[in-house]
């Protein structure tokens, strides 16, 4: 959905006077993003060297894979090598210990103990050893480093929230399986554990079922794509992913302990499949592939019985596929037009004496929800499957703000904060005149991090009904891998701790220093992230009496060494320092940049403020 860009004015209004957040109780030599529950800094170091082990317990292939994972990592960050062996009855020296341990941290808690020459990573689960590597490898030096060192430390962490999620649009365009493996890692690095998986789309449909072939003959591809600017291109566009491919996916992710709920939209958001099979819609087309963005009104028939078989068979392949609970089943932005004037769509709501459309729309899920638990799954759909009424198992991502998660919270149902003015990445990240194209919106890093995932609206019992937070990309104007990364970085970190950190462990300018060190890790990983958050933004309140305007230069970076010049002129590294808010004589032309190490770090920032009286 294209949202309205937020005026300049009313972001600043929207912007904090200061940082109300108390500061973090622990130690802040660390740059662990998440921020673990507990930490605490220790006496010394542990260098590690060619002699160093990493050892798992005899018996747990997971903890097998894990240490194989942690020493790639301590490799691609060092060059270091460190075997893999079996912890043995002697008390280990120069190791980094991995093991399974009763504890009281759930399912993704685990222990990390630093000492000199010891590292001890211990979780009841193997997801816990998992996130502890993830931390080992976040203590090492954040740049390229030839020598590896530990900081003796003692952690206790566990997440606050069990569903940590990014959904990312395969519909609006095919993404290769190469680039969602690595999306996975990226996942992996923050302690994400929920990839939805956006698999059908008006203008897609990306997954192989082997009953309908042509959902991927025809359904997965067109003859051109909107651009901006409405300008519409002729290149074809599409690919889909085989069940092998699938399957290879899926695997990837459970060996990174992430989740893949798969998303088969309906009753909307569906015109790629009845533009294969037309007999499933209310007119019976013919149709073709859509090239251009927007709502399609032309939709699945809900009167006829064709549609339930199709989806049930598209389901049951799914389903067989995902080894995960749920499966989301769309249900947004499903237009009533055709319903209303279909034959058989209006003898359904006659036959089983719903009100409206709306309540055939809750029939529609209800049945697909009440099919799905023959094969033990539970369905998650978007908050308009709470119009016409709640099937009675699911659970609701809350994305038209977050009054659907309150009235889904308030019934009773699982819900996922996903709210579209916080966790929307497909949004501007900064002012749209430095950014690259987007559909609209403003979510810039520090509203992504100041996001409070559970309504002060809930009571204590309701509030137990929300499972966790999740950003969505949407692809329409998102091409290409390299513009993913740029929308997702790295405000996926700060959704990362909103649902992995307590809420009294999070502090914005903390965040913004352990930022510097994951901006590092970034570089390693080859995620080329935006550098938005580094651009400086003006906020001017102008006297048109006097002709002057006082000026404060803001960024989400930390403690920028901000300089900037009031005659036009591109700053330098010895332009004026920002130090606080000033007075300018209008007119002026302001512009200003972020320095490290002598040179622009982000973009050049520009204002032009006119005279305001004829004086
Ligand atoms: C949505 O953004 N239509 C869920
Ligand atoms: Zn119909």
């Amino acid at each position: 959905m294209k949202m309205n860009k937020l005026s300049r004015m009313l972001f600043l209004a929207l912007l904090p006077a200061t940082t109300a957040i108390a500061a973090p109780a622990a130690d802040t030599s660390f740059s662990v993003i998440p921020a673990p529950l507990h930490i605490q800094a220790g006496k010394g170091s542990f260098p590690l060297n060619r002699q160093t082990r990493i050892l798992v317990e005899a018996g747990s292939k997971d903890l097998q894979n894990v240490a194989k994972e942690l020493a790639a990592g301590i490799h691609r960050q060092s060059g270091l090598q460190l075997p893999v062996g079996a912890l043995g009855k002697m008390v280990p020296v120069n190791a980094i210990v991995l093991r399974l341990q009763a504890d009281t941290l759930g399912n993704e808690g685990y222990r990390l103990t630093v000492r000199p020459g010891l590292a001890t990573a211990s979780a009841s689960q193997p997801a816990g050893v998992f996130y502890a590597a993830q931390t080992i490898l976040q203590l090492l030096p954040a740049g390229p480093s030839k020598s590896p060192v530990l900081p003796a430390v003692t952690i206790a962490d566990k997440p606050r929230f069990g569903w940590r999620g990014l959904m990312l649009d395969v519909g609006r365009y095919y993404y290769p399986v190469d680039y969602i493996k690595q999306y996975i890692d990226y996942m992996a690095m923050h302690k994400l554990n929920t990839f939805h998986w956006h698999l059908t789309e008006d203008h897609g449909w990306r997954i192989e079922i082997k009953k309908y072939p042509r959902l991927t003959s025809v359904s997965a591809w067109r003859n051109g794509t909107q651009f901006t600017n409405n300008r519409v291109n002729d290149h074809p566009h599409g690919g889909f992913y085989t069940q092998e491919e699938v399957k290879e996916v899926v695997a990837y992710a459970q060996s990174k302990f992430i989740t893949v709920v798969p998303e088969i939209e309906m009753p909307g958001h569906s015109l790629s499949a009845l533009a294969a099979y037309p007999e499933l819609s209310c007119t019976g087309g013919p149709f073709e592939m859509p090239v251009k963005w927007g709502i399609q009104k032309d939709v699945y028939c809900a009167g006829n019985d064709k549609t339930f078989a199709f989806l049930e068979d598209v389901l049951t392949e799914v389903a067989a596929l995902f080894p995960g609970e749920i499966i989301h089943i769309g249900g947004d932005e499903c237009p009533k037009d055709r319903w209303k004037a279909c034959s058989r769509c209006q003898q359904r709501i006659k036959d089983n004496k719903l009100k409206d459309e709306h309540e055939l729309q809750s029939y529609f899920i209800t049945r697909i929800e009440q099919f799905l638990q023959t094969k033990g799954k539970r369905i998650i759909g978007w908050d308009e499957i709470l119009e016409g009424g709640l099937a009675p198992n699911a659970a609701v991502m809350s994305w038209r703000g977050t009054k659907g998660g309150i009235e889904a919270a308030r019934q009773l149902h699982p819900v996922v904060m996903t709210p579209n003015n916080f966790m929307y990445f497909d949004y501007y990240q900064g002012e749209a005149y430095l950014e690259p194209y987007c559909i609209g919106g403003f979510v810039p890093l520090r509203k992504v991090y100041e996001y409070e995932p559970v309504p002060a609206e809930l009571n204590a019992e309701e509030a137990k009904f929300i499972l966790g937070v999740q950003a969505n990309i949407w692809c329409e104007y998102i091409h290409s891998p390299e513009k993913a990364n740029y929308m997702t970085f790295p405000r996926a970190a700060a959704m990362a701790e909103t649902g992995w950190s307590s809420a009294g462990r999070k502090n914005w300018e903390d965040f913004t220093r352990r930022m510097e060190s994951q901006y590092l890790r970034y570089d390693n990983a080859g995620i080329g992230y935006a550098t938005s958050a580094y651009n400086v933004m003006f906020k001017v309140e102008t006297d048109s009496v006097r002709n002057k305007a006082r000026v404060t230069l803001q960024t989400d970076s930390y403690r920028p060494n901000i300089r900037y010049t009031t005659n036009g002129n591109e700053p330098t590294a010895t332009s004026a320092q920002y130090r606080q808010p000033f007075e300018v004589d209008l007119p002026v032309n302001i512009k200003a940049a972020v320095f490290q190490d002598n040179r622009v770090r982000g973009q050049v920032s520009g204002t032009a403020i006119l005279r305001k009286s004829a004086r």
